[in-house]
């Protein structure tokens, strides 16, 4: 069974990769600005969230081929949000996906307008899903509000807030959920509407989505404390570094631990209103326990 899912995983891989290697090869290259975007963009990273996209729309019944658009998308917002992240006056990490960051490379205003324009195409990249107007305007919403400052930007704010202070418990868990919950449920969320979801479906979905993006961030924090910049293939110690305010700090590493595998256990639980659940059940688990 499990060699059925990596499998999955495989074809999924591959649909993304060739897609993400296009959508700038027709484009006129300006400066160095479209080499900086792909130098993020196709520098491999797990692909979790394209990968939830187009399994999210098989599972509510749809074709993945039509949900490649979406998928796309969510990894240009995804790719941008990293860009960002790691310059000087946020993050200020020198690795990223198994190479330098981006401003290490191409400087910070270049790696800015790359980010920018990682994000904007995201939402040309929705226009390009040969589906029905009223899913490529719901997922405009969808993806719009999970980006911005009511999803991942407003996280990264409160991130930012928790360098110079103490966040509680409550406040982490806003931070969590924003930062990186709000666009792994975007992931799961667009699949359903590029599948024309019902409403059951998308609450379920939803609901596994923002309690694996939950443990996903949980698990990212024990891995800044217990992992190598290696097997990572980004900085580690970061957050000690930055003295960030994370579920290590608040919980511990044993703390942690629990809290993946409860978060992980609400995911399955709610995905398992589905018929054939096989994938997303494997792929929480899967990551759960991830190394990098
Ligand atoms: C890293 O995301 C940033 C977080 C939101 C925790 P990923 O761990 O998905 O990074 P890539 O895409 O594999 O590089
Ligand atoms: C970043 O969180 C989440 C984003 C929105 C980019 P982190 O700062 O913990 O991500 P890493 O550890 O640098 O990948
Ligand atoms: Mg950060
Ligand atoms: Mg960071
Ligand atoms: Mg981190």
């Amino acid at each position: 069974m499990e060699k059925g899912f990596t499998e999955v995983m495989s074809r999924d891989h591959a649909m993304i990769e060739a897609c993400l290697a296009s959508a700038f090869s027709a484009e006129r290259r300006h400066a160095n600005l479209q080499e900086a975007m792909e130098y993020s963009l196709l520098a491999g990273g797990k692909r979790i969230r394209p990968v939830l996209t187009l399994e999210t729309c098989r599972l509510c019944g749809g074709d993945p081929e039509a949900a490649l658009p979406f998928a796309c998308a969510v990894e240009m917002v995804h790719t941008y949000s990293l860009i960002h992240d790691d310059l000087p006056a946020m993050d200020n990490d020198d690795l990223r996906r198994g190479r330098l960051t981006n401003h290490r490379v191409y400087g910070e205003a270049t790696a800015i307008l790359a980010g920018d324009a990682l994000l904007t195409a995201a939402f040309e990249q929705l226009t390009k899903a040969k589906l029905p107007a009223d899913r490529i305007v719901k997922a405009a919403e969808c993806l719009s509000k999970a980006a911005g400052s009511a999803g991942m930007v407003g996280g990264q704010a409160l991130d930012m807030a928790g360098e110079s202070r103490t966040l509680s418990l409550e406040e982490l868990e806003l931070l969590q959920s924003l930062k990186t919950g709000a666009l792994i449920s975007a992931a799961a969320v667009l699949g359903c509407i590029a599948a024309g979801g019902s409403v059951k479906q998308l609450e379920l979905v939803s609901a596994y989505a923002q309690a694996l993006g939950r443990a996903f961030q949980v698990r990212d924090d024990m891995l800044d404390v217990t992992s190598s910049k290696e097997e990572l293939g980004k900085s580690v110690g970061s957050d000690r570094v930055n003295g960030k305010s994370t579920f290590v700090t608040a919980l511990g590493l044993e703390g942690c631990a629990a809290l993946v595998e409860e978060l992980t256990r609400q995911a399955v639980e709610a995905i398992s209103g589905f018929d054939s659940p096989g994938f997303h059940i494997w792929l929480a688990e899967q990551m759960a326990c991830r190394n990098k």
